[in-house]
This record gives structure tokens, sequence and C-alpha cells, in this order.
């Protein structure tokens, strides 16, 4: 595993961007395997801004991204699909038709979960993974729990996880209380990862995904198993694991 300790959120945005890029540069019809929350956003800022300045074309690129919840429609301000437009899709040349996130509103969730996992097949794969992840351990939105999901599914999510999203939502009431996600398996077969991470909070979850054992319990410690890991995160989300 590759890690990029950075200084801060900012510089952790730019080299996570750097890498995305690279990426894009190297391979422009490259399948972007993409990530919502609050990490990725200065990154996806920042990709904007290379776009802008003509150094980045997204007119080859297709994208597949990691979850969104059941029940929100893509224009709901919460809905991954929403935000998606809004940081990314909507600022650069990409084909809204090579841009895929799963349909809150499928009527039959599993049958959107199966279908999605034929869109991964059908591009051939993923070429680079974001992920960010939850003080639980959690990426996509796979929780601790009894053995590794593997393809898409539908998942009810845990209370800490719907806590945490609550502040996204005018109470915790209204955060969705299921997700149709990646599996496991889905994202360890993606070629590269590329694992995000800031912040003291996170501190603790880290250290234990690379240090401890793996185990569904911790879902991230999987990719201490993937062949291509770049790990890029400010000192403070690092700290407890460059101590270990
Ligand atoms: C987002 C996702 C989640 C987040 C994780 C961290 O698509 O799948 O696993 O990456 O919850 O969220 P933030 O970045 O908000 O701390």
């Amino acid at each position: 595993m590759k890690i990029y300790v950075t200084e801060d959120y900012q510089s952790m945005s730019r080299k996570a961007a750097n890498i995305l890029s690279a990426q894009i540069i190297l391979k422009p019809t490259s399948v972007l395997g993409l990530a919502t929350g609050s990490t990725p956003v200065g990154m996806y800022k920042q990709l904007v801004i290379w776009y802008e300045k003509g150094d980045l074309d997204f007119a080859g690129v297709k994208t597949v991204n990691l979850d969104e919840y059941v029940g929100l429609e893509p224009t709901h301000e919460q809905s991954y699909r929403y935000y998606m437009q809004h940081n990314l899709f909507d600022h650069v040349n990409v084909n809204p038709a090579n841009t895929n996130v799963p349909d809150g509103l499928a009527p039959d969730p599993k049958a959107e979960c199966e279908w999605y996992n034929q869109v991964i097949r059908q591009m051939g794969g993923i070429d680079i993974q974001v992920l960010g992840m939850g003080h639980n351990g959690h990426i996509g939105f796979n929780e601790p729990g009894e053995a590794f999901e593997l393809e898409t599914h539908v998942v009810d999510l845990s209370e800490r996880t719907i806590q945490a999203n609550a502040r996204f939502f005018s109470s915790s009431d209204e955060v969705p209380r299921q997700a149709m996600t990646m599996g496991i398996k889905s994202i360890m077969m993606a070629r590269k990862i590329l694992l995000m991470v800031s912040g003291e909070d996170k501190a603790e979850a880290v250290k234990n995904a690379f240090t401890g054992p793996v185990t569904p319990h911790m879902p991230a410690s999987i990719l201490q198993l993937h062949p291509y890991v770049t790990l890029v995160g400010d000192r403070p989300a690092l700290s407890k694991l460059l101590e270990a």
C-alpha cells in the first residue's frame, strides 16, 4: 500500500485529484468508481478547476458510484445522484449516459442491485475506485457485520451511520434506513483503490483497519488484501496509523 500523508484537508484533496487525473490522462476511457460524503468534495472541486483550465477531459470517462439511499429521488438534495451532479457531473464534459448511480426510487431495489452488477461487468470492471471510510470502518455502505457482502446489495444502515449522516438532513428521522451499495467483492475487483481519509475522528478507524485483523467487523480491513491501494490522508486522520 502506498500512503500519502498531507498536512490538511486541502492538500489531501489536491493529492487525490492528482491521482485521479493521472488515471484519466493515462487512460481517457477509464471507468471511475466514485464516492460521495464530505471527504471527496474538495477533490471534485479540484478536478472541476483542472477541467475548466483545459487540463482534463472527461469525454471518454465512465463512472459508477458506490451507493445510493433507498427511497430518495435523484433530485433530492441528499441523494447521492444529486451530490454527484452538483459536485462533478454538471461541471465537466462527462457524457450523462455514462454516469451510473443506483436509482433510489427503483420499485424493486434488489433487482436494481442485480442490474447494477451487470452495468459494472459490461463496463469491463472499475479501473480505480475512490473510497471514503466511516467511523465504524464501513466502506460504501458495507457496515460491520458477520460476513463480507459480495456484490451490490440492499443494506439496513446502522444506528451509528444514521446518526453520522443526520447532519445532512433536518433530523435523524429523515435519514433513510436503507441503501443500495456495491459489495466488498465489487470494491475488491477494482483494479486500483484510492482511499481518502481526513480528520482526527477517523484516526482510530484507520489504524484498526490497517493494523488489525482482516474481519467483516471492520469492513475496510479487507483492503489489506488488495494489491493496489493508495491511501491519501491528512496528518490528523493518519496520526494513529503512523504511530502504530
Ligand atoms: C459514500 C460512502 C461512504 C462514505 C463514508 C465516509 O459514497 O460510501 O462510505 O465514504 O461514510 O463519509 P464522510 O466522507 O462524509 O466522512
